[in-house]
């Protein structure tokens, strides 16, 4: 037998890794010599390369620096440059122009082509997906527009695998809450039958990994000269789940846009979210966006916008209250939260409904607590320079075109002038200052109370930046917190859980912090645990 191995492929794969490795470095240093020299830099040594060397060690720096950038200039009111391990630096703005970022229109500061950027969205989706915005509208009807739906999210946690026992066991956290978030979506996504069927729903995820994962690819990976290319290649396995995920969307899709046609709309059937993108569809001036093509991507988006963030929000979550240890005495936070959740259940006819939902303020706050301590990006509120002549920073420097500035949002979150005791975790911390408020006003005083409400995990403002702020802040955040404080509130009525010696440490890679996705957990079922009755009206 000849042997497989020959060295002339060998020779040839490795030059061809080289020519590759070396056209990226090369594409990708011209295009930061443009970057003024009036904006310092952080991360960079007196060094042959020193720049390229300073992004390649953001990757595993990449927290350090920002928030050197930060005590050092933004909190002289300076922009700083932060290299990039994507080997794109951009400029992060001091919180002194934050107000200039969020003000300014899309032509000259653009939020969507940083998006369409991070998603490849010329590749991995049909055109005109991303700037028909379908998926935006929607995410924000997710929620005015359903019920709390609290018996779907009570189904999917009686469904942790091994927990059926009574006795404590094992479940991987963040399988399980993906597990968790992915069927309490379903429903509100498609109606019957789809909404059950686990080999569509199951397609579906792989499709929104895909998406995430082709992306990366192309963007960082392939220099934009050989885009056009290799995009499509890498694309391929996007294009292989699209393709299987319509064969059940498609049919589906074009006979609701038949109904809409003749204006026979189906008054009895449950509106999912489906239907909404359909409807968004047809009142927008475009025609073009009413292909069945372009809908079933837009619920691919909205797919992927509504479960990574998700889950990695509600492990962080329950990573830190589970390892949070009170001074002795005082009650865990758990049992905090199951009091509040028991108590307002209780006044509501043991039934979630939007309004008693609202009243979660614990968990609300422990939700929102984790948002600000374990922050998910370093930096965040990107936005992409639009005009030919490049744009005038409030602080005098030109930036020119395509170039991406944002906030430090990371060392915002951490900054005491914000934040008492910015590096302990307190979960009740915002519920605390909301109490504090409400106790103040009286049943008139509206202003108190509105005032308390800053506290709550969907408001943004410009020192709390997990959905960023301003006109293209997360739309879906709304539907987000309610999920997860129903979530969170349901399993600690449901399971005793194990509180954990210390905090599994996270994941950093650049300026990205994820939990730990291998962490299991111990839960035992309390013995009012078992819903019995069936997934009656879910339809
Ligand atoms: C806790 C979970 C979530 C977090 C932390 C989160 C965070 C974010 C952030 C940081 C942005 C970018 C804003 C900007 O660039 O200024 C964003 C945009 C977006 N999110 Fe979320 N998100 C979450 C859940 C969701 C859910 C559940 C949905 C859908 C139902 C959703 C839909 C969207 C959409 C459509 C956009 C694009 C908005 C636009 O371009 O104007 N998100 N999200
Ligand atoms: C910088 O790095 C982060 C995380 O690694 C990435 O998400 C972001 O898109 C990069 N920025 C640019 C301009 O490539
Ligand atoms: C837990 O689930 C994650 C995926 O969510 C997986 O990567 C990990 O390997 C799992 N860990 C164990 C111990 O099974």
């Amino acid at each position: 037998m000849p042997s497989l191995y020959d060295p002339i492929i060998h020779l040839l794969f490795l030059v061809s890794i080289g020519l590759v490795t070396a056209a990226v470095l090369s594409f990708r240093i011209a295009s930061y010599v443009y970057l003024p020299d009036s904006i310092p830099w952080v991360g960079c040594q007196k060094e042959l390369f020193s720049k390229l060397r300073a992004n390649i060690r953001e990757q595993k720096q990449g927290l350090e620096l920002l928030d050197e950038g930060y005590n050092t200039y933004s909190k002289d009111g300076k922009p700083f440059i932060t290299p990039n391990v994507t080997l794109r630096p951009e400029i992060l703005l001091p919180l002194s122009q934050s107000s200039w970022l969020f003000k300014q229109p899309d032509d000259i500061l653009s939020a969507r082509a940083v998006q369409s950027s991070i998603l490849a969205a010329n590749y991995v989706v049909p055109r005109q997906t991303l700037e028909s915005d379908l998926h935006v509208e929607v995410a924000r009807i997710a929620l005015t527009q359903q019920p709390a739906h609290g018996r779907r999210v009570r189904l999917a946690i009686d469904e942790i695998p091994g927990s059926d026992a009574g006795d404590w066991t094992d479940v991987n956290l963040s399988r399980a809450m993906l597990a968790i978030i992915m069927r309490s979506n379903a429903r509100v996504f498609v109606r019957l039958p789809l909404c059950r069927d686990k080999t569509y729903l199951t397609l579906a995820y792989r499709h929104s990994m895909a998406i995430a994962i082709c992306a990366s690819i192309i963007r960082v990976l392939v220099p934009n000269v050989l885009k056009p290319i290799f995009g499509p290649i890498f694309a391929l396995p996007c294009r292989w789940y699209a393709w299987r995920c319509n064969r059940y969307l498609i049919p589906i899709i074009k006979s609701r846009c038949v109904k809409i046609q003749l204006s026979k709309t189906d008054e009895a059937a449950p509106i999912d979210l489906l239907q909404h993108i359909i409807s968004a569809a047809y009142s927008s001036p475009s025609e073009s966006y009413r292909s069945p093509y372009i809908i079933s991507a837009s619920s691919a988006m909205v797919n992927i916008a509504a479960i990574h963030n998700t889950r990695i929000t509600i492990v962080h979550a329950l990573l830190d209250l589970l390892s949070y240890h009170p001074p002795a005495t005082s009650p865990s936070p758990l049992e905090y939260i199951h009091g509040e959740a028991s108590a307002v259940l209780a006044s509501h006819n043991n039934i979630w409904t939007r309004a008693s939902v609202a009243q979660l303020h614990r968990a609300d706050s422990a939700i929102r607590e984790s948002l600000r301590y374990s922050t998910m990006g370093g930096r965040s509120s990107m936005r992409q320079i639009m005009p030919d002549s490049g744009v005038q920073l409030p602080s005098g420097e030109t930036v020119p075109q395509g170039v991406w500035v944002g906030l430090p949002t990371g060392a915002i979150h951490h900054d005491a002038a914000f934040y008492p005791e910015p590096d302990a975790y307190r979960p009740f911390r915002f519920s605390d200052e909301r109490a504090k408020l409400l106790a103040e006003s009286s049943s008139s005083d509206g202003q108190k109370a509105l005032e308390a409400s800053r506290f709550a995990m969907t408001a943004t403002s410009h020192a709390f930046l997990p959905f960023s702020h301003g006109r293209h802040a997360c739309p879906g955040r709304f539907y987000a917190a309610q999920l997860l404080k129903l979530l969170l509130a349901e399993l600690v009525l449901r399971y005793d859980l194990r509180e954990l010696e210390e905090r599994p440490k996270n994941r950093v890679i650049s300026d990205l912090t994820v939990p730990p996705w291998e962490v299991s957990i111990w839960v035992r079922r309390r013995s009012n645990g078992k819903e019995k009755e069936e997934a009656e009206g879910e339809r």
